[in-house]
């Protein structure tokens, strides 16, 4: 029965998300306070948060002959000038010594032979700034931070409990509400701060390189509790995801001299990005795929009907071993592929979002002690399009930012008395109105048309037509939703009802990305319109703003903070 059974935890600090971000801000928080006590609330072991299979590098200026100024600069020119810069500037600075802390604390940096951190290429970069650890950068952050995070008895892990939502009341964090996985139970956290870093949302798309679990419950759960997010239309596409698979084929491969060629077996990046090549950031590289596709010059083999492009790294077989171990061994297991002797079949797949929570450069939403961190988070860094090795970085940097600031939050404010009315009415919504729900219709059906009509209608490449036909797709999806079944009413580990909860967060996501799509009627970053080509900064200079209706999103905008670099032709 509803409400018998709540269990309340209390914790000083409370953390949506185990990802890097979250175990770098776990271990800010404590480090930085001797008392304060953190719950890291997570739907998963953190060791399988998708943050593990980042990998080709981080970027950090380290070398003096790089600077803090050509790293704003790339990231700038990279974001399509929608970046803020204040806060670019600001990320550079910061983030070279999370590298080093890293170190410190153990990770496996690459290293040149005398004993200094590597550091690689990657796309728009106009300095070799990437560190790297061969090319299993997420994996070995990921296990550095964890062992980290053991060394404190403070930060408690509350590991495959789902969150359902945050409460805000008054201004004011009150509770998440969660279930816990293993039992089923409904349990409330609660904090004297709240920070969400639960990552991104690219899984309401099929075609992608994120993991299974990355549906974006992080950014809906914020936007249903009122708090804005920010610029979600930029959902990035990675050129080189594994055909049919989607998994990663990090761009470190094209840094390290791989090549891209089509059905004519022609490199034809020249065309596209004369001077970096292969090398030019991702929305560019996907969109010249695209075009090569569109004009009939994909493959279409025997790794499938889907028509796509090849990576050629045979010419560099001698470096795969050494700098690009795990796609070596990713090609050979998924699709029987030695890549020192054949190409490797590859086609765009989401792989970032770069909206998110609408933070600014303190990590503060509009909510006094509510944060927010890494891809979870809108600070803005990233603008229209993120620059490769652009992101673990932020998850490092501003994850300390965000858990020192949490930390000094919670040791001047009280815990406010749990508002359990709202809490019942959660519980409501879950047990009573989705899992009674007699209406007939299918998680698996409506998630797959979700994804399918998203990769169709909101791509790389995109028209006022097909983001109408997908708006009124989603319109429908979320009646045919109301009427969802869930076959399976046990309580533990009921993932039928987690995936439906999902869902919703899913439909939630895909509709202010798709009418946000609709609304930019110019061409940013990863955001292109064939019937507005060019970008816009007369009109469109602007962050997308977007608050919950109950009629469906709201959307205003924002002027870009510009502090030194005046927009300008974006060529490579
Ligand atoms: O291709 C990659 O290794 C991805 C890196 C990133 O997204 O930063």
């Amino acid at each position: 029965m509803i409400g018998l059974h709540l269990e309340i935890i209390k914790e000083d600090v409370i953390i949506m998300g185990g990802g890097m971000a979250g175990l770098r801000a776990a271990i800010s928080a404590v480090e930085s306070n001797p008392t304060v006590s953190v719950g890291l609330v997570s739907k998963l072991y953190p060791l399988r948060s998708h943050s593990v299979s980042a990998e080709g590098g981080t970027s950090a200026v380290l070398n003096p002959k790089d600077s803090f100024d050509l790293h704003s600069f790339d990231t700038i020119k990279g974001s399509d000038y929608l970046a803020d810069q204040d806060a670019v500037e600001e990320f550079v600075k910061i983030v070279p010594e999370q590298i080093y802390t890293t170190d410190r604390w153990g990770c496996p940096w690459s290293r040149n032979a005398d004993g200094t951190i590597s550091q690689r290429d990657f796309g728009g970069l106009s300095f070799p700034r990437a560190t790297f650890a061969a090319d299993k950068t997420g994996f070995h952050v990921m296990q550095t931070l964890f062992s980290r995070c053991q060394m404190y008895d403070r930060i408690h892990f509350y590991n495959e409990f789902f969150v359902t939502s945050a409460i805000i009341e008054n201004n004011q964090f009150n509770c998440l509400t969660a279930i816990n996985l293993h039992t089923g139970e409904f349990v409330a956290f609660q904090g004297k701060s709240l920070i969400f870093a639960a990552g991104g949302a690219g899984r309401l798309y099929e075609f992608s390189t994120y993991a299974s679990s990355v549906t974006g419950d992080g950014d809906a759960i914020v936007y249903r509790a009122g708090l804005s997010l920010k610029d979600m239309e930029f959902m990035q596409f990675h050129p080189t995801g594994l055909i049919p698979s989607g998994i990663l084929i990090t761009e470190a491969a094209r840094a390290e001299g791989g090549y891209l060629r089509n059905s004519e077996n022609k490199r034809f990046m020249e065309k596209y990005a004369p001077t970096k090549l292969e090398e030019a950031p991702r929305d560019i590289v996907s969109r010249a795929m695209m075009w090569e596709i569109l004009a009939g010059r994909g493959y279409k083999d025997e790794h499938g009907d889907t028509p796509h492009i090849h990576l050629d790294l045979t010419h560099i077989a001698d470096k795969l071993e050494e700098r690009l171990p795990m796609i070596t061994d990713i090609a050979k297991k998924f699709n029987k592929i030695d890549p020192a002797e054949e190409p490797i079949p590859v086609r765009p797949a989401t792989h970032y979002t770069m909206g998110g929570i609408d933070v600014n450069i303190f990590t503060e939403t509009s909510v006094p002690g509510v944060f927010g961190a890494g891809e979870n988070a809108a600070i803005s860094i990233h603008g229209a399009n993120r620059l490769g090795s652009n992101s673990t970085n932020e998850c490092l940097a501003f994850g300390n930012v965000v858990g020192v600031k949490a930390a000094k939050w919670a040791s001047s404010h009280e815990i406010p008395e749990l508002e359990r009315n709202k809490v019942m009415i959660e519980e409501k919504r879950i047990w009573e109105n989705i899992l009674k729900n007699k209406g007939g219709e299918n998680v698996a059906s409506i998630r797959e048309d979700l994804r399918t009509g998203m990769d169709l209608n909101v791509g790389v490449l995109r028209t006022e037509s097909e983001l109408e036909k997908q708006a009124r797709n989603i319109r429908d999806l979320k009646l045919r939703y109301e009427n969802i079944t869930v076959g399976d009413k046990s309580g533990v580990f009921n993932l039928q009802l987690q995936e439906t909860l999902e869902l919703g967060f899913m439909l939630d996501l895909a509709e202010m990305i798709t009418v946000g799509a609709l609304m930019r009627k110019e061409s940013r970053g990863a955001h292109y319109r064939n019937d507005y080509p060019e970008r816009d900064d007369k009109n469109f200079l602007k962050h997308t703003i977007i608050k919950y209706t109950r009629e469906g999103p709201e959307f205003h905008y924002r002027d870009v903070v510009i502090t030194k670099w005046q927009p300008a032709a974006r060529v490579y």
